[in-house]
């Protein structure tokens, strides 16, 4: 049973609390020895399920990969490829809630999150459990291309 009611992709106050969580659980599993720019990624899918990931950086620096993108990989790989909501935490370790910036996706990761976006997906950025910003992915991607883009 999920803790989550997916409902036209609307989290109660809990619900993004929790997601939140998940993400900040996610980040203290990032390996970030480059950048020490840890970030934590919780992906909660229309069938209710959460899929984690977190930065895994390389010595040949340009094969790291994101949060995002590792969990939407777990996800996918799990046979969930419908998206409700993301929620994603980054910060350099030592740093009080109050001076830790927002980590919003970057355009890559918008890219790959819009090809199983449900309508109105969210993405709430934060700081802490209680401190967040939410967003629709369709802003942050404004007129994104899509899966409907290669139909016509
Ligand atoms: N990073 C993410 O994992 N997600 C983001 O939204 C922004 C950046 C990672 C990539 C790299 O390992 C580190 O943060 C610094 O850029």
């Amino acid at each position: 049973m999920s803790e989550f009611q997916v409902r036209n992709n609307e989290l109660s106050e809990l619900e993004v609390q929790t997601l939140i969580a998940a993400a900040i659980a996610a980040r203290d599993k990032a390996y970030a020895p480059y950048s020490e720019f840890k970030v934590g990624a919780a992906l909660l899918c229309s069938d209710g399920r959460v899929f984690s990931g977190c930065n895994v950086e390389n010595a040949a620096y340009g094969a790291g990969i994101c949060a995002e993108r590792g969990a939407a990989m777990q996800a996918v790989a799990e046979g969930a490829q419908e998206f409700s909501a993301i929620a994603v935490a980054g910060w350099k370790d030592g740093r009080a809630e109050q001076d830790r910036g927002l980590a919003y996706p970057c355009g890559i990761c918008r890219q790959f999150l819009n090809e199983f976006s449900a309508g109105h997906m969210k993405v709430y950025v934060a700081r802490s459990i209680t401190d967040y910003e939410k967003n629709d992915l369709s802003t942050l991607l404004l007129h994104g291309f899509g899966p409907k883009n290669l139909e016509v």
